[in-house]
């Protein structure tokens, strides 16, 4: 781990193009990389912050085929939507850029050949899986098939995402091609490979050595296991037609592995960022006093930890990461995210729902983030992180303190009296969380980070709750300045300590204590018992700083006017939730709707066999549970020849008084037979609909009457 760095490069994965983004991809990269990144910030330290969009590959191509639009349309589109959510969510990029973006072709052009040129390649003509009727070489999700390491029938042509194994297409068992659903045959082709056997030792030394105290030990044991396995060559250029050209003689109708361009996109965004800030990118990849940090999710680790360090090896200037803080994946309500079956939270549609609530999506999935584990975002766990956190913990000491303010000295801060014992502990108690929260934030544990905000917010709770200000406020109003001007610092704490991961609380916050007006010199004063009136020529609209919150006397000062209060946060309703579990709902009917196979067709019966069921329409007339049975429900149906008691085992699919009345199809010569000691005489037609609940086979139709036979 690199002490003292000088600067930092921070990098989020690179989004593919192919979809909109969703809390998966927030909860798993964007937003702990933006804590992180926020935190260096207020702590001073020069921070390039670096994202863009994905835009090669087959997932484009694929996307393209199926909406039936160019792939330059399909990256268009979704560059403009996931750019506007990165915005709305208050994700801090200091680049966000493209890797179709002329910079990026380039940079990456320029980095194959430099390798090419330096013989790091090895160039071969070999065998890869071709779709006779697509007229196309099939690689990475242009095909499936059964991984070899784990058997995973659905694994793709680049990697098993069941095992995380990272696979050439030919390794795949019975492939299978996406693209036309026919088998593929070998075909020849020469490409280029990156000969990863070769930097197997510098990869053993420099992780399995360098960095097995610091890594994550889910990333650390995913890339043991596979330096383990033993690395094979790896092919950097496809027979694509859509990607970066292979800048190369000979190359024709060849472009760039996606995997090969894409993380050199890091490199192409930090140039545009430098470029337009009038910076030299150089140093944040090539200082040896930089620390680069990789945020991405566990089916990236291959490529941030084994390949893309092999490349950058390879080129010979560049430092490697210093850490690639991967996160494992977050279900949704016990399912797989999934684009493709809609199951997801869409980032731009949960603003339609909860519009100006970004911070309790950030708080909710940062609190449950799937840091060392797969983890599950429930609604029921939303709503509750905001009404019993948000608002009952943090909302409500930042309103006490700011309605007492106003109430008892119009908003103007109090000048304190001597400080009680109490007093002092928690303003020292409340100097230590700078560092403490810095030691988890440096440490990747965001979740525990978060926590101990809320611990902050919680000792300003008690100690509110403790003093009781407002029933001193009588007998003893000097004291309740003090106390109000120690609540005031926590607030004050809050507000700046709160910003990497609720930037739109601590903004709103700071407008509430009007943060911005308090002077520098104020700020910066010192100890405890030094004076406290200062110059109004030496305002400046200084900002707290994260490490001012530790070292400094008063964070908001005596005399200073603040606003009113407004609401931080507000109680999400029941209703609101569950609004979010039956839209989940309507997506599992209908996904199971269009994945449900019909049963195969019986065999055949002769028509005689048909004629002898006498099958009448007919009319429930009265319905009652079975005692003692979960099941049954015990039925008298008018069947246009009699009225007849028939046991039904529809219990769990209807209530008795909802069915009172229906009409339905009945099998009346079914020999009848004893359920629960009630003689059954005949069967009601049903079938399931696509709930898996039970319907009636219904003969509403007009002017059908009673007993009429259903043939
Ligand atoms: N687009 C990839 C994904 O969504 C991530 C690319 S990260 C980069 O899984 F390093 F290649 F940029
Ligand atoms: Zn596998």
């Amino acid at each position: 781990m690199l002490q003292d760095p000088k600067r930092y490069t921070v990098t989020a994965a690179l989004p593919y193009t192919n979809g909109p983004i969703h809390i998966g991809h927030l909860a798993g990269v964007y937003v702990p990389s933006d804590i992180y990144s926020r935190f260096l910030r207020l702590q001073g330290k020069d921070v390039a912050f670096i994202c863009g969009s994905d835009e090669h590959g087959v997932a484009i191509s694929m996307k393209a085929k199926k909406e039936g639009i160019t792939p330059q349309q399909v990256i268009d589109k979704y560059n403009s939507i996931i750019k506007q959510s990165f915005e709305d969510f208050g994700i801090s990029f200091d680049n966000y850029s493209r890797t179709s973006a002329k910079v990026h072709h380039e940079t990456a052009s320029e980095f194959f050949k430099k390798l090419y040129d330096d013989g790091k390649f090895i160039e071969e003509v070999t065998e890869q899986l071709y779709d006779e009727e697509a007229h196309q070489f099939l690689a990475d999700r242009f095909v499936t098939g059964t991984c070899p390491k784990c058997g995973n029938e659905e694994a793709y042509g680049d990697q098993c995402e069941k095992c995380g194994s990272s696979l050439n297409a030919t390794d795949l068992i019975n492939p299978k091609s996406t693209i036309t659903g026919s088998k593929p045959v070998l075909k020849e082709t020469k490409h280029w490979f990156l000969p990863l056997d070769q930097y197997d030792a510098f990869l053993k030394e420099w992780i399995l050595e360098g960095h097995k105290n610091d890594w994550k030990p889910n990333v650390f044991g995913q890339v043991k296991s596979w330096l383990d396995d033993g690395l094979k060559p790896r092919a950097v250029t496809r027979d694509l037609d859509w990607g970066i050209p292979v800048p190369v003689e000979g190359a024709e109708g060849k472009v760039l592995y996606v995997w090969f361009d894409a993380p050199i996109g890091y490199i192409s965004s930090t140039k545009e960022w430098a470029q337009r800030e009038g910076k030299d990118w150089e140093p944040y990849w090539k200082s040896n006093d930089t620390k680069l940090v990789h945020f991405i999710g566990k089916d990236n680790i291959v490529f941030h930890c084994v390949i893309f360090p092999a490349m950058l090896k390879a080129e010979g200037s560049y430092i490697l990461p210093d850490n690639v803080p991967a996160n494992e994946f977050l279900n949704l309500e016990g399912n797989k995210l999934s684009t493709s079956k809609n199951w997801a939270v869409w980032l731009h549609e949960y603003l339609e729902d909860f519009p100006g609530k970004q911070d309790v999506l950030r708080y909710a999935l940062t609190s449950n983030a799937p840091e060392t584990k797969d983890n599950d975002f429930t609604w029921k766990d939303f709503q509750a992180r905001n009404n019993n956190e948000l608002v009952a913990i943090f909302g409500n000491f930042i309103n006490r303190v700011v309605v007492l303010t106003n109430k008892y000295y119009n908003g103007i801060i109090p000048a304190p009296n001597e400080f009680s014992d109490v007093d002092e502990a928690t303003l020292t108690e409340m100097r230590a969380y700078p560092a403490v929260i810095a030691s988890s934030i440096e440490r990747y544990r965001f979740r525990e980070a978060l926590g101990e905000l809320m611990n902050l917010a919680r000792l300003g709770n008690k100690y509110l709750a403790d003093e009781e200000p407002w029933k001193m406020v009588k007998e003893n109003p000097e004291r309740v300045k003090t106390q109000m001007y120690v609540a005031l610092q926590i607030a004050a704490a809050l507000s700046v300590l709160s910003e990497p991961f609720l930037p739109f609380t601590a903004a709103k916050l700071k407008g509430i204590l009007k943060l911005d007006d308090v002077p520098n010199a104020v700020q910066t004063m010192g100890i405890v018992d030094e004076t406290l009136s200062f110059n109004d020529a030496e305002r400046s609209s200084h900002k707290l700083s994260w490490n001012d919150i530790a070292v400094k006397h008063q964070l908001i000062p005596a005399n200073h006017q603040i606003g009113q209060a407004e609401l931080l946060f507000a109680k999400i309703e029941d209703e609101e939730i569950q609004k979010q579990v039956d839209r989940l709902e309507a997506t599992k009917t209908a996904n199971n709707a269009a994945n449900k196979k019909a049963e195969p067709q019986k065999e055949t019966i002769a028509f005689e066999d048909f004629a002898k069921m006498d099958i009448r329409t007919g009319t429930i007339l009265e319905a009652e549970k079975m005692p003692k049975a979960n099941k049954l429900l015990v039925l008298k149906v008018d069947t246009g020849i009699d009225v007849r008691t028939i046991v039904s085992g529809i219990a769990e699919s209807f209530k008795p008084e909802d069915i009172i009345g229906k009409r339905v199809s009945v099998l009346v010569n079914l020999a009848p037979r004893k359920l629960r000691g009630v003689e059954s005489q005949g069967m009601i037609l049903m079938t399931e609909n696509t709930d898996g609940k039970l319907v009636f086979i219904n003969p509403d139709a007009d002017g059908v009457n009673n007993g009429e036979m259903i043939s």
